[in-house]
């Protein structure tokens, strides 16, 4: 069965200042990590392990600055169309789509946890007790996000190819905890570091699992 690959974006700005939400750029070491990925890319997706030759793929990103800038050395090889065989040419295909955008903090979004806890101390409070349900004010919840990523999951589903996600972390939780069957309320607390690959492979009921640190 063909995998799923699931990244997180390299450290942003936002991330290095500890802040939530946003739109910021890559850092230095975010932009390291853009490389090592595309490199990544290009030896283990794009390619057929056996043959060395180009195979289809696809990549997934946000619609926000950081992803695309984490996927941009990600080769797009040209390829023979797999299932004719003959000389068409196709390309690996780039999607961006919103739904796969951040959790949006609402009035919280550019805050630290820590401004957060001082100026919102009750709301802070019900996000520790029921992280999954716990709504920002004027923002969203995992419960919302979940529902915008349903039909990815129904077209991830469909594919025949390997597929690279380059994401967030509230996202990538619900995505991987959905395909390793976690229970979604469980989401909100799984491990989804910067810096590694996680390369998801389906079964029958769940999936092979096998993280790949990248950090250089
Ligand atoms: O800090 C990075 C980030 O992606 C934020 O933008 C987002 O609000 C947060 O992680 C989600 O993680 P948690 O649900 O643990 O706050």
């Amino acid at each position: 069965p063909h995998s799923f690959f699931l990244s997180r974006h390299g450290q942003s700005e936002y991330n290095k200042s500890l802040k939530i939400g946003g739109d910021s750029d890559l850092t230095e070491l975010g932009e390291q990590y853009a490389l090592d990925l595309g490199k990544f890319a290009s030896e283990k997706i794009c390619v057929d392990e056996e043959t060395g030759e180009a195979k289809p793929a696809r990549l997934w990103t946000s619609s926000l600055v950081r992803t695309v800038q984490t996927a941009r050395h990600i080769p797009h090889p040209k390829i023979k169309h797999p299932e004719t065989g003959r000389n068409e040419w196709i390309q690996m295909d780039h999607r961006i789509y919103r739904s796969l955008d951040e959790l949006y903090a609402g009035v919280c979004d550019g805050m630290t946890y820590e401004e957060i806890e001082q100026m919102y101390p009750e709301d802070f409070q019900r996000r520790q007790e029921d992280k999954f349900n716990y709504r920002y004010p004027r923002g969203e919840s995992y419960l919302d996000i979940l529902s915008r990523l349903d039909p990815l999951v129904m077209e991830m589903e469909s594919y025949r190819e390997p597929l690279l996600i380059v994401g967030h972390q509230a996202v990538l939780r619900l995505l991987y905890g959905y395909f390793i069957g976690k229970k979604r309320e469980d989401c909100p607390r799984l491990s989804i570091p910067l810096n590694t690959v996680i390369k998801l492979t389906p079964r029958t009921y769940d999936c092979e699992e096998e993280r790949i640190c990248l950090s250089t």
